[in-house]
């Protein structure tokens, strides 16, 4: 199977957002990552709903849209005000995580949980059958451009076991220090969905690795 390939604007030129958002249009991108940060569960602020609005009606593809926020139920309205597909929230952020599931999937978008690098797979064992998706972070999220914890790997690992033992139908997406080489062995390790940022916008041709990671 082709990997599902997630760019994450966080990289784009922010001073020329139309321009990145219609090169992701033509490319063979699947769905569009949008990192939204708070500055308190994650030491950084990205964007909030004023850019987004302006993204979204920008966007052909599917959002699958990354809180790194505490709290993030109280903006279920907002995200899928944005025409949001799917709704990746932090297990670390969320007490109530099986409530906020259901919350996401009755306001109509796809539920995602979301681990941070500290965090193992087997917390995620009575949720998993829940969600339509599990995010593993392969950085410690708050930046783009960072080094890939090599550690990830194992995890996606133990998470396709876990997926397999519990009959969940869960995708398994990786985001962070995502590019050609990590995301080779993360596809063997069983992931379904990448996630890439740097790897993509560094580039001087963005579109072709959109295209080289879809056919890893
Ligand atoms: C990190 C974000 C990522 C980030 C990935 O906190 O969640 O989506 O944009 O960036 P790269 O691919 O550059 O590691
Ligand atoms: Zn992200």
């Amino acid at each position: 199977m082709k990997p599902i390939i997630s760019p994450s604007i966080l990289s784009a030129n922010f001073s020329n957002l139309a321009h990145d958002i219609e090169m992701l249009n033509r490319s063979e991108a699947d769905w569009l990552h949008i990192d939204i940060m708070d500055g308190v569960f994650v030491p950084n602020i990205s964007f909030g709903f004023p850019v987004l609005k302006h993204v979204a009606k920008l966007a052909q593809k599917p959002l699958d849209v990354h809180l790194m926020i505490v709290q993030p139920e109280k903006f279920i309205p907002e995200i899928k005000a944005l025409g949001t597909e799917i709704m990746n929230v932090h297990y670390e952020t969320c007490p109530h995580l099986h409530r906020v599931v259901q919350q996401i999937r009755e306001a109509g978008m796809k539920p995602a949980v979301t681990i941070n690098p500290a965090t193992p797979v087997l917390l995620l064992q009575d949720i998993v059958r829940e969600v339509d998706m599990v995010l593993v972070m392969g950085v410690n999220p708050g930046f783009g451009g960072q080094k890939f914890i090599e550690n990830t790997v194992e995890k996606v690992r133990q998470l396709r076991e876990l997926i397999a033992r519990t009959g969940s139908k869960a995708l398994i997406e990786v985001d962070g220090g995502v590019n050609l080489e990590t995301g080779a062995r993360l596809m063997e390790a069983g992931a379904d969905a990448l996630v890439a940022g740097n790897a993509v916008f560094s580039a001087p041709n963005p579109e072709e690795v959109i295209h080289a990671l879809k056919n890893l």
